[in-house]
């Protein structure tokens, strides 16, 4: 069934404007190959019915089936492990001064390993420290759903943790009686890993992005490089108003940001922190907006939505 440019070029529009990713031509024939299956479950005859059918915007599980297939998901556990070793310090530092509370968001997690790298993470730091409760909840979200599923059961491969350190691997145990892919034994993430995790579907190029406010630690790594600049830009902002002043970002270290962060500085190769001052800026200006202004149902707008002072979640 052949797919033609300009029926590809819909398709590219499409994500562009819905989710961000760039197609450029070169990759018609990925495209033509992740979405056939779904063109034949539907017994259609041509690309353009199935376009016609994502597009209209109503089959929300087919245009949930069209990003789950366009969407690259590769990750891995501790993936660039600089990031985590950052983390750990920040933590145990924190930790130690009494400071127990931490909101962590993993903003495009794929399958959950870096959800559960950063959980580890807390609870290694929480040995370190010498603490032996805390308050931190960690968000991941993506905007595949089926990654998304794999990341909330926490059931992996034998080879995705076969690297760890012993005293990672003892995060995970054995499931009796299963096997995965090529009859490999399967581990699961323990309970009190999966305790400190919550997974939701957020599309990043949505805005008001719908996630809490005041968030203390951000990672949002290897999507950037899916989006043009000005995507990137728009995401970055958004991203860096959800950060609370002192926070920290984490993106990929092979994207590139520079110029895009103008409230943060650079703290480490690829580790970003938001400016302290701009807290004082921050609250100086919800102090001064009018009461009455504010009460008037005027927090919805985007203008002041991210203004206004919310309880984080
Ligand atoms: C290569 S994975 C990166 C996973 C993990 N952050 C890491 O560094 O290993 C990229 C993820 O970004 C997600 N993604 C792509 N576009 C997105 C968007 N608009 N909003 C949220 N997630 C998105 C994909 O679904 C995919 O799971």
């Amino acid at each position: 069934m052949p797919l033609s440019d300009a029926t590809f070029e819909k398709f590219a529009q499409l994500l562009l404007d819905k989710v961000g990713i760039v197609l450029p031509p070169s990759r018609k024939r990925m495209l033509v190959n992740r979405i056939i299956s779904r063109v034949r479950a539907h017994g259609m005859r041509s690309f353009d019915q199935y376009y016609d059918l994502v597009a209209n915007g109503n089959d929300f599980y087919e245009w949930q089936k069209l990003i789950d297939r366009v969407t690259t998901h590769y990750t891995s556990f501790f993936r660039e492990n600089n990031h985590f070793l950052h983390l750990r310090s920040l933590l145990v530092n924190r930790f130690k001064k009494g400071i127990l509370r931490a909101r962590i968001w993993s903003s495009a997690c794929s399958t959950g390993e870096e959800v559960y790298s950063i959980a580890i993470t807390v609870l290694e730091a929480m040995k370190e420290a010498n603490v032996r409760y805390v308050d931190v909840r960690i968000l991941g979200t993506d905007v595949a759903l089926e990654p998304l599923q794999v990341a909330d059961r926490g059931f992996y491969s034998e080879a995705s943790i076969n690297d760890l350190s012993p005293d990672l691997r003892a995060y995970f145990e054995l499931i009796p009686g299963t096997s995965g892919l090529n009859d490999e034994r399967l581990f699961r993430v323990q309970s009190r890993v999966r305790e400190l995790v919550i997974f939701r579907l957020v599309n990043l190029c949505e805005h008001p992005l719908t996630v809490p406010n005041e968030i203390d630690v951000i990672f949002c790594r290897n999507v950037l490089l899916y989006f043009n600049k000005e995507r990137q830009l728009q995401i970055l902002t958004a991203i860096g108003q959800k950060l609370i002043a002192g926070g920290t970002l984490y993106v990929g270290t092979s994207e590139h940001v520079r110029g895009m962060l103008p409230e943060m500085i650079c703290s480490a190769p690829s580790v970003y922190s938001k400016k302290e001052f701009l807290n004082q800026q921050h609250n100086d200006y919800v102090k001064y907006v009018p009461r009455v202004f504010l009460d008037a149902g005027e927090l919805n707008s985007p203008g002041l939505s991210t203004l206004s002072p919310r309880t984080p979640g």
